[in-house]
């Protein structure tokens, strides 16, 4: 991994790295580089100027059924893929469920696992079950924040995780709301400091404009948030990114689709939100 903080240049340059795309930015000719993690989806760096600007905690927020969880999946898959190992940190699915879900994309993650690169935190099944005997990394208790990150830290350490994703932090505040600033704050205090860049999945309602409450939005570092609306009688996928701390980024809503292989983004497009919806060239 490149070491580097403030460099003073004449002119400014474009790194590329193996796994990450280094930027430089020149404000009045003090140099600084922000060190991305390139989340992989087709199209979706594009409009992040090249990727998560890396350590950022990001809130990816949406309602049912809008490609939160199939998002996490490949957002870790890509990592794994260019060697930089991962976890998931399973509150909405039973881990075996998790394991279906990504291989439907062609998504194995099995060998990863059994390598020691690709960890499940398993915060949904209590332990109980059979099947979550098996399991490596289990939160006996999933309303104990504290054991939690407990069991998230030792697997990041195992694992050497650069990527996190947790789905979903609504579980961990949904009964007590008061908590929730806290929760994601601590959540961002650990995989921050741990070096990882990480999605917090956030369920909102069908109907909600929010990304989860005022306490979590301000924490975290960026915000992505993927919609479902009716045009002309048909469901139209769109994400936008509402926030990201150290970055340019597209302010355009941009319609994205999930196929067999998971989310592709479409930069060049913008979906309208109004009376009527369109889609059409930017
Ligand atoms: N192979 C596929 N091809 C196209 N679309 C798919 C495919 N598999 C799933 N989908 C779409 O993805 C949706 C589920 O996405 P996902 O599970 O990521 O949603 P989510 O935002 O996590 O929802 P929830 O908040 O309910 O967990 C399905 O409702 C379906 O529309
Ligand atoms: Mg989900």
């Amino acid at each position: 991994m490149v070491a580097f903080n403030l460099f003073i240049l004449k002119t400014p340059r474009l790194f590329l790295g193996t796994n990450n795309y280094l930027e430089i930015h020149n404000y009045n000719k003090v140099i600084s580089m922000v060190e991305r993690v390139k989340t992989g989806i087709p199209g979706l760096d594009e409009i992040l100027n090249g990727g998560i600007p890396k350590r950022n905690v990001v809130l990816l927020s949406g309602g049912p059924g809008t490609g939160k969880s199939i998002f996490s999946y490949q957002y870790l898959w890509n990592g794994l893929k260019q060697g930089e190992p991962a976890v998931f940190v399973a509150l909405e699915e039973h881990p075996v469920q998790v394991r279906i879900n990504m291989s439907q994309f062609g998504w194995d993650i099995r060998p990863y696992e059994r390598e020691g690169v690709f960890a499940i935190v398993d915060a949904f099944t209590s332990g109980i079950g059979e099947a979550a005997k098996k399991e490596r990394y289990v939160v006996t208790d999933p309303e104990d924040v504290g054991l939690l990150v407990d069991v998230l830290k030792q697997a990041i350490r195992d694992t050497g995780a650069v990527r996190v994703a947790v789905d979903s932090v609504s579980t961990l505040y949904l009964a007590k709301p008061a908590l929730a600033r806290r929760t994601v704050m601590l959540l961002k205090r650990v995989l921050s400091g741990l070096g990882t860049t990480s999605i917090l999945v956030s369920q909102v309602s069908v109907t909600e404009r929010g990304f989860g409450g005022p306490g979590v939005e301000h924490a975290a570092d960026g915000i992505i948030r993927l919609d479902l609306d009716e045009v002309d009688g048909e469901l139209v996928r769109s994400m936008i990114v509402w926030k990201m701390r150290g970055t340019r980024h597209s302010m355009k809503r941009h319609p994205f689709e999930i196929t067999d292989k998971g989310i592709i983004v479409y930069p060049e497009k913008v979906v309208r939100i109004g009376r009527a919806f369109r889609v059409e060239p930017v």
